[in-house]
């Protein structure tokens, strides 16, 4: 429910990031000093470190947008930004319905082998977190040979059913890299212009810099010299989406993340090793960290997390390993089969 909230400034400060029951919880710990400081007789209804707030010398400061940018933007009133033109016509929290199914039980913490183009067996609205990695097109033993605007359809068949199955303020999370030289293919920005037009709200793009482990790459176009040097990619991209909401109803749920990751996991740059292709048994697996990370991030103890593309269940054995439930999707029965060993695994440490 949004608040109003009366600021030591005596603004009144609308504030939609606190839900009711943490009020108490998260009380502003310069109350009483805040107080006598003001030495006014109103009345402070709720008070806790409200965004556009901050404390300077014993009193709330309210910070907005400058002209130069301010140096730290934690107690930042961003209204007078989003009322730019930029924003025009631009979505925000948009109503569709807050409404919760639950994944029906024989689909419960379980891998499918069929196409996540079609996701029927799933009621709409009962998925909080789709972490995925997509198939890039480029030879894979799994892989078609489509063209652009095939790969594309496939795509947005697969994340059109990730929309429908999310719940509101449910988050997609998905991991792709570019590809080729010339031309350099940008799908990470095909996936952004697909995923917007599906109608997911984008909530940022983290780089994962994969540092010495995206291997010594030498295709150096010509070497030491301007006539064509190539860049050698070492990262790769998370791109985040929310369905409706930036926020997703809290209710009686428990966060799990610690302070440290919270501080690491925000930032948009993530630096964790590749996994090994030979190790995992997949040609293109990704670390269990990412989607581990996305999850502490995203999602409270016991929600459910999706992955469409699931390979050898990364995703499932970090949802384990966090305290969520799970389902994957891949056409590939031996793939499957590894990450059903995998999760077997899991439930035996
Ligand atoms: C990049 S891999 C994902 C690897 C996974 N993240 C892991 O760590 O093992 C993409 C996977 O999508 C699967 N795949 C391709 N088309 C699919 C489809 N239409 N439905 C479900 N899975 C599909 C492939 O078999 C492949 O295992």
């Amino acid at each position: 429910m949004p608040l109003f909230l009366e600021s030591f400034s005596g603004l009144r400060v609308f504030d939609t990031s606190y839900r009711s029951e943490q009020l108490s919880q998260k009380a502003c710990p310069h109350q009483d000093p805040c107080k006598k400081s003001q030495g006014r007789d109103r009345e402070l209804k709720i008070i806790i470190p409200a965004p556009d707030c901050r404390i300077v010398a014993g009193r709330r400061k309210t910070t907005e947008t400058s002209n130069f940018g301010v140096s730290k933007r934690e107690g930042h009133d961003s209204s007078k930004f989003y009322s730019r033109k930029l924003y025009y016509n631009n979505k925000g929290d948009v109503s569709i319905g807050s409404a919760e199914n639950t994944v029906p039980p024989e689909y419960v913490d379980r891998i499918l082998c069929k196409s996540s183009q079609n996701m029927n067996e799933l009621p709409d609205s009962c998925i909080h977190l789709a972490v995925t990695s997509p198939p890039y097109n480029v030879g894979k033993i799994y892989d078609q040979d489509l063209t652009l605007a095939e790969y594309r359809q496939l795509l947005k068949a697969v994340f059109s059913e990730v929309f429908r199955v999310l719940v509101t303020g449910g988050r997609a999370c998905v991991n792709v890299a570019n590809l080729g030289r010339k031309p350099y293919l940008p799908i990470h920005s095909y996936v952004i212009a697909d995923m917007l037009d599906i109608g997911f709200l984008m909530r940022g793009e983290i780089i994962w810099n994969k540092g010495s482990s995206a291997g010594a790459s030498t295709a150096w176009g010509s070497w030491q010299s301007a006539a064509n040097p190539s860049l050698r990619d070492t990262h790769e991209y998370i791109l985040v989406f929310s369905k409706g909401s930036f926020s997703h109803a809290a209710s009686t749920r428990q966060d799990t993340i610690s302070k440290e990751e919270f501080l690491s996991y925000t930032k948009s740059v993530w630096e964790f090793p590749a996994e090994s292709a030979t190790k995992a048994g997949h040609p293109a697996p990704f670390p269990v960290e990412l989607p581990y990370r996305c999850i502490q991030l995203y999602t409270f103890r016991g929600d459910f997390v999706l992955d469409p593309f699931c390979g050898v269940g990364s995703t499932c054995v970090a949802a384990l390993r966090a305290g969520r439930h799970f389902l994957g999707y891949d056409t590939k029965q031996e793939y499957v089969d590894s990450a059903l060993r995998r999760i077997s695994k899991e439930d035996m440490t």
